[in-house]
């Protein structure tokens, strides 16, 4: 029988793409370079399938030119913000993620951005490789103690709970907010808010762990900056778009919020400028998922649920 026709729009780990390659007839991308919306178009024609990544806009004009061959969307991510799951659903597509594959990577991260950004690691690395560092002096970039401090998580899923309980293990009271409270595992002691005006003057720490939706964009603007503690810190390893970047950017200025740490920007590759000027931040490009272990992981995912479709069973992790 001939093997499904699937378009790769992004290089993946070798193992990956040797699995692929096993199982499909594959359309890789040699040069790596992120694809227009015509070119998606273009290079899908005949396909079967598309397996695609955050860095390809899936909005509802592209999905409605999909070629008609096409029937699945695999995206290599758990974030699916990119793809426009109305326009996909009228057009017919089965859309899947890779829900799990990246939770840990994900929360070792978000550790080393507020560990990064409480113990001021931007200021201290530069200051030793500009070679100005004169040795050691009782006063010098004194940062913030975590220890007995509280950290509030935005978003008690998976992510946030894998979070919470690493900023256990470095003696971080753990506070949530969401719609409900959560059933968490016995090993988890977090306590739940229902409204911002408990949970946020409690937050020595904020982090946030939100899908990006139209619910969602923009959740820390100003108001809610306001009602954090002064010297507060504030970690983002989700999504830019949770931010309102003025007002974040402002706090950290005047010094109400002491440091922020950032994994995630609106617009991003093209962050907000202003970040690059502010030292009490941790800035990384979107390694949240970037491990050998957890890329492969969301490889294997992606392609379990393309097995799943092409062989007739339903994708494990099915969006529409
Ligand atoms: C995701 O999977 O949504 C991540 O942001 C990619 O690392």
């Amino acid at each position: 029988m001939a093997k499904p026709i699937l378009l790769v729009t992004r290089q993946l780990p070798a193992p990956v793409e040797a699995r692929i390659a096993a199982s499909y007839d594959a359309r890789f991308s040699r040069d790596d370079a992120p694809l227009s919306p015509d070119d998606i178009i273009a290079k899908a024609a005949g396909a079967d399938g598309i397996l695609c990544t955050i860095t390809a806009r899936l909005a509802a004009p592209l999905v409605a030119a999909v070629p008609p061959r096409v029937r699945i969307l695999a995206t290599f991510s758990v974030g699916y913000e990119h793809i426009d799951l109305a326009a996909a659903q009228a057009r017919g597509l089965v859309v899947t993620n890779t829900p799990g594959a990246l939770t840990e990577a994900t929360a070792d991260i978000t550790l080393l951005l507020l560990l990064g950004a409480a113990r001021r690691a931007y200021e201290g690395e530069t200051l030793l490789r500009s070679g100005n560092w004169c040795g050691w002096a009782p006063t010098q970039l004194m940062g913030t103690e975590l220890h007995g401090k509280r950290i509030g998580i935005v978003g008690m899923g998976r992510i946030g709970q894998a979070v919470a309980r690493r900023a256990q293990g470095f003696g971080l009271e753990v506070h949530y907010t969401g719609r409900r409270p959560r059933e968490l595992p016995a090993d988890l002691q977090a306590r739940f808010h229902l409204s911002d005006d408990t949970f946020l003057p409690l937050c020595d720490v904020l982090s946030l762990h939100l899908a990006s939706t139209a619910e969602t964009r923009r959740w820390l603007n100003a108001d809610r900056i306001a009602r954090l503690p002064k010297d507060a810190i504030v970690v983002n390893s989700a999504r830019g778009d949770l931010v309102d970047d003025d007002a974040l950017i402002a706090a950290l200025r005047s010094g109400h919020l002491a440091a922020a740490g950032l994994d995630v920007f609106t617009g991003e590759p093209a962050l907000d400028p202003r970040y690059r000027d502010l030292t009490n931040t941790m800035l990384l490009p979107h390694l949240g998922s970037a491990t050998v272990d957890t890329r492969c992981a969301m490889g294997f995912r992606a392609l379990d649920n393309l097995d799943a479709f092409f062989s007739g069973t339903a994708p494990l992790d099915r969006l529409i």
